[in-house]
């Protein structure tokens, strides 16, 4: 059945792999989503992966070849669920795990053996997604505005998409002109990390640590006086950035854990409503997505940050929070077989547009 693909995201909070089934026939509909955590060792090699360290070489091209594994399990969990074989999906879009992310420098490493997954799932695999704008001059991110411009952007309404990964972007969806985009700061990533320590949880559910804390005001201004939150898109960010060691050198030590997270969920709060009113004045609507969009007290600090605008879930525009990164790289698979750019230079800050992706055949 053509117009079938499977998006496979695992992000930034390295929580673990969202499979989706994109159909793409008429306007792009997810028919169905597997999640599968990740071990622990896995998790564990893959962050340690993000900072220098001996045979990174082979620990890479290892973890590589576990990444591949659990894709192609939660592939098969996924068209076992949607009731569909192999042979109905035309491409597999495979974000692969992004351990390092330095556009500066010229490169972006999103590890996964895609000939791996190409001869575990049998489906075709289009893979590596950011080099290329890299290459052109972009950031190689955020990737995700393109299809948000194309699911959920409206000629009523002046709409952001914002992406609550590990990472936080925000897609600007003007009823009319051109969309921008751009990484805003951290997402779950402080907040994942700071209670895994404390409280061996993975992560703060419904923000209710969070909430029982009281914030820092301030810790809150030392971290929001980083120069990323202020600096002009194109712009992009990852765990080189914001990670624990950033948070440990502003703490001094006497700060009660609880207060430490009700401080980061704040920030957090804050680098989105400082990307929205800064560059995104004109949406009425704002749609969070990511799993940061089922943390409750996270969405009312928002939502009391930004009176006056609309926040709300992607879920009521018919793509549930958790679905939306892994069918964006779905639809950019489809892109890459069409031979149609999937970037918006204006976002990446690109020479111009590119076809994004490097294409293992089934
Ligand atoms: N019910 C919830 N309450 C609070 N946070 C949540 C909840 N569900 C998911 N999350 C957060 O979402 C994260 C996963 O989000 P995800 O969109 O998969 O990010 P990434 O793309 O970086 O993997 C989890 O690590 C957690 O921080
Ligand atoms: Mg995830």
């Amino acid at each position: 059945m053509p117009g079938l693909f499977i998006g496979l995201m695992s992000g930034t909070s390295m929580d673990g792999i969202d499979a989706v089934l994109l159909d793409v026939n008429n306007a792009p509909r997810v028919l169905g989503h597997a999640h599968q955590p990740f071990s622990p060792q896995l998790r564990q090699s893959l962050l340690a992966l993000n900072s220098s360290g001996s045979d990174e070489l082979h620990r890479a091209a290892q973890a590589g070849n576990a990444l591949a594994l659990g894709y192609a399990a939660v592939v098969r969990t996924l068209l076992e669920l949607a009731r569909h074989n192999t042979t109905d999906i035309s491409a597999i879009g495979c974000h692969g795990q992004t351990v390092r992310h330095q556009p500066q420098a010229g490169y972006t490493i999103q590890l996964v053996n895609a000939a791996l997954l190409a001869e575990l799932a049998g489906i075709r695999v289009v893979c590596d997604f950011r080099s290329r704008d890299i290459a052109a001059g972009g950031e190689g991110a955020p990737l995700v505005p393109a299809f948000h411009q194309a699911v959920f952007a409206s000629p009523k309404e002046s709409r952001a998409v914002i992406n609550i990964g590990g990472i936080a972007n925000i897609s600007c969806l003007p009823r009319t002109g051109t969309v921008s985009g751009f990484d805003c700061g951290p997402g779950n990533a402080l907040m994942d990390g700071w209670i895994a320590e404390h409280r061996s949880a993975a992560y703060d559910r419904g923000g209710a640590w969070a909430a029982s804390g009281r914030v820092l005001p301030e810790l809150a201004d030392r971290l929001l006086a980083h120069e990323f939150f202020g600096r002009l898109p194109p712009k992009s960010t990852g765990r080189e950035t914001f990670n624990l060691q950033w948070l440990r050198n502003a703490l001094s030590g006497n700060e009660k854990p609880a207060d430490v997270q009700a401080t980061l969920c704040e920030v957090t709060a804050a680098g989105i409503a400082r990307a929205a009113n800064d560059h995104c004045a004109e949406a009425s609507t704002l749609y969070l997505c990511g799993g940061g969009a089922r943390n409750d007290w996270l969405r009312s600090r928002l939502a009391a940050l930004l009176p006056g605008r609309r926040i709300d879930v992607t879920d009521s525009l018919g793509i549930a929070a958790e679905t939306v990164e892994a069918a964006a790289f779905a639809w950019l698979a489809q892109c890459a077989l069409e031979n149609r750019p999937g970037n918006l230079p204006a976002v990446t800050g690109a020479r111009g547009p590119r076809v994004l992706g490097a294409i293992y055949p089934a």
